[in-house]
């Protein structure tokens, strides 16, 4: 089985704020695609589509360096830069992974789980963490309108994997929802296969995939690399 990762890396960053994509954020020496890819290629996955903001392809191929990854442009929004990396994807892929090059720290074991939870025979799979905080529904005022009960609620991370055949659909059916004016509702790819029926099994996540978002966030991913963690 092949072992292909889509990694969608076209977001502007606007929250992180530096004038420039996240992916090419710097952290301990490395971006953070960088560190994607490699934590990738460590979990097992065998060949690597970068999907970059249209017109940085360039330099999201100097950040790879010599990393052995097909770079192409993205779309205005995550799933269309998805759709366009799984264009780009090698015909002989069974096994597809989308990982954020925003989660650039997560440990290669998660993606270990994920492949072989596929292997499996799962058709959808993410990683999942507890909820740490207590929830609270809230009106448009801010007003509380009630507990949210925590048991059975997961935080999803990604990477997320499909069998191939399981994505191409999912995002086939995406396409031509948005292509009628319809709503996308799901906010990443094992949400577009729920929609599809498909069953979307959890294997452990780690903190460490936490995605860099905010300025706090590659803070702390700078802390992290001068530390234990990766
Ligand atoms: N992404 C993408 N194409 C888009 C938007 C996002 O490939 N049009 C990617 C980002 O590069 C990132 C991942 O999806 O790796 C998660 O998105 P997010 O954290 O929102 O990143 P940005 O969109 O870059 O950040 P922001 O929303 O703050 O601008
Ligand atoms: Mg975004």
């Amino acid at each position: 089985m092949t072992v292909a990762a889509i990694v969608p890396a076209a977001g502007r960053g606007e929250r992180l704020g530096l004038g420039r994509p996240k992916a090419l954020a710097v952290v301990g020496g490395l971006t953070l695609v960088a560190r994607a890819v490699d934590g990738l290629v460590e979990g097992g996955v065998q060949t690597v589509v970068v999907v970059a903001p249209p017109g940085d392809e360039d330099a999201m191929r100097a950040a790879l360096g010599s990393r052995r990854a097909v770079v192409v442009p993205g779309a205005d929004d995550r799933v269309g830069s998805v759709a366009a990396g799984l264009e780009a994807l090698p015909v002989d892929a069974d096994v597809v992974l989308v990982h954020d090059a925003a989660r650039c720290l997560c440990p290669p074991e998660v993606v270990r789980a994920v492949v072989d939870a596929v292997r499996a025979g799962h058709r959808a799979v993410v990683p999942v963490t507890a909820v740490a905080d207590t929830l609270r529904r809230t009106d448009r005022a801010g007003v509380v309108t009630g507990l949210v009960d925590r048991t059975g609620l997961a935080a999803v991370q990604t990477p997320q994997g499909f069998d191939r055949a399981t994505l191409r659909a999912a995002h086939a059916r995406a396409g031509e929802q948005r292509a009628a004016g319809g709503p996308v509702v799901a906010t990443d790819d094992a949400g577009l296969a729920e929609d599809l029926g498909v069953g979307v099994v959890t294997v452990p996540g780690d903190p460490r995939a936490f995605k860099v978002t905010t300025p706090l966030d590659l803070a702390m991913a700078e802390a992290l690399v001068g530390t234990v963690a990766t």
